[in-house]
């Protein structure tokens, strides 16, 4: 397959009629969103749905989310509460996405066979643009190749779904940089955090919802166990090299690298301790920003991960983010990056 790649600039959007008729003739455009690039085909359409998981290389049983240009249009596909709709006052559109109990007209082969749909209305101008433009709600999970970090850059989608989708619409940067935060609404309109992102658990208690946060946010899942959001089952985001937390002293965190060390390491590292690990023979750095600024790490992580995996390491070392606030979402990302492995100094 061709891939045709757009660039669109400021607020021309007059391409995107054409990347409508795709999307409406049961193919796969690549768009921004204002968390990462996703991999969209029409959500009511099985067989448009199908062509997302064959492009990914995604297991069919992994539900996609379905994008919806205003936040009323989810009473179309699902069976929405009060909670979704004070869910929806406070934060869409945005990077929120929301699980509910799914109508029909949203095709199982969409909804990886369950029961429930998850809605998302993004705020990105160019991703609202397209799913009005096409008039169906746009299935779109994260455009990268199953098992690689999400897209950030139109470059990241290129790299990953060239010659598998008709179109790539390069709409620059994502603003966020991490997925939308995921939560599933329950029978007594309390909150499962199934994924932190930009809107934290914080955020929701602040509105008055109870949040729970789902085990697998932050643990591994024993073997056998059943996850809430089947994604959390898949291994995710990690680079082929091992990748190990270090959480410690900065001096102590030095001297382990120092102590291991085969030759060849990267340190992903705050910009305050880039001059002390540079004290280690052979390594690497790439630049995290600064300490307190968790919204530029959350912005740059996908990327130093794919720039990680353009090498051999020995080892990948990164901090422990903090798990507060947005740091939730960047501790719950580089814990899967490392397969959990954290080193306590
Ligand atoms: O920011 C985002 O959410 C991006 C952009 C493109 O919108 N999309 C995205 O999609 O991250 P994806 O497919 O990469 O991640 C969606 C996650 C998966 O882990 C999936 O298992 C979970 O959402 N999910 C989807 N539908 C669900 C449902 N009905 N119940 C529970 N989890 C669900
Ligand atoms: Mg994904």
């Amino acid at each position: 397959m061709n891939t045709e790649i757009v660039k669109i600039l400021g607020n021309d959007f007059t391409e995107l009629s054409r990347a409508a008729e795709i999307i409406k003739a049961g193919g796969l455009v690549v768009f921004p969103t204002e968390t990462v690039y996703g991999l969209g085909a029409d959500a009511t359409n099985p067989e448009a749905a199908k062509k997302i998981y064959e492009a990914k290389g995604r297991p069919s049983d992994n539900p996609l989310i379905i994008h919806i240009a205003e936040p009323l249009e989810a009473e179309k596909y699902t069976y929405t509460s009060p909670a979704y709709y004070a869910l929806a006052d406070a934060f869409m559109p945005g990077p929120l996405t929301v699980v509910m109990k799914s109508r029909d007209a949203i095709p199982p082969t969409t909804r990886g066979g369950l029961d429930t749909v998850a809605v998302r209305c993004p705020e990105n101008p160019i991703a609202r643009e397209l799913i009005r433009l096409s008039e169906v709600p746009i299935a779109a999970p994260s455009a990268n190749r199953s098992g690689s970090p999400s897209p950030t850059t139109a470059a990241h989608a290129v790299d990953d779904m060239l010659d598998r989708c008709e179109m790539i619409i390069d709409g620059g940067e994502c603003d966020f940089g991490l997925e939308s935060t995921i939560v599933k609404i329950e029978d007594d309109n309390s909150l499962t955090l199934l994924r932190p992102g930009k809107i934290t658990a914080e955020d929701l208690v602040a509105k008055g919802f109870a949040v729970r946060i789902a085990n697998a946010v932050l643990e591994e899942l024993p073997d056998g166990a059943v996850a809430l959001s089947p994604g959390m089952k898949y291994k995710h985001y990690a680079p082929h090299s091992p990748v190990l937390l270090l959480e410690g002293e900065l001096s102590k965190c030095v001297e382990y690298i120092c102590d291991n060390s085969k030759g060849a390491d990267a340190i992903i590292c705050y910009r305050e301790d880039s001059a002390a690990f540079s004290a280690v023979p052979g390594v690497t750095i790439y630049d995290f920003g600064t300490r307190d600024d968790i919204k530029g790490q959350a912005h740059v992580l996908f990327n130093i991960l794919r720039e990680i995996d353009k090498h051999d390491f020995d080892a990948v070392y990164a901090p422990l983010p903090p798990r507060e606030g947005i740091g939730l979402a960047l501790y719950n990302r580089m814990i899967r990056a490392a397969a959990h492995k954290i080193i306590r100094l």
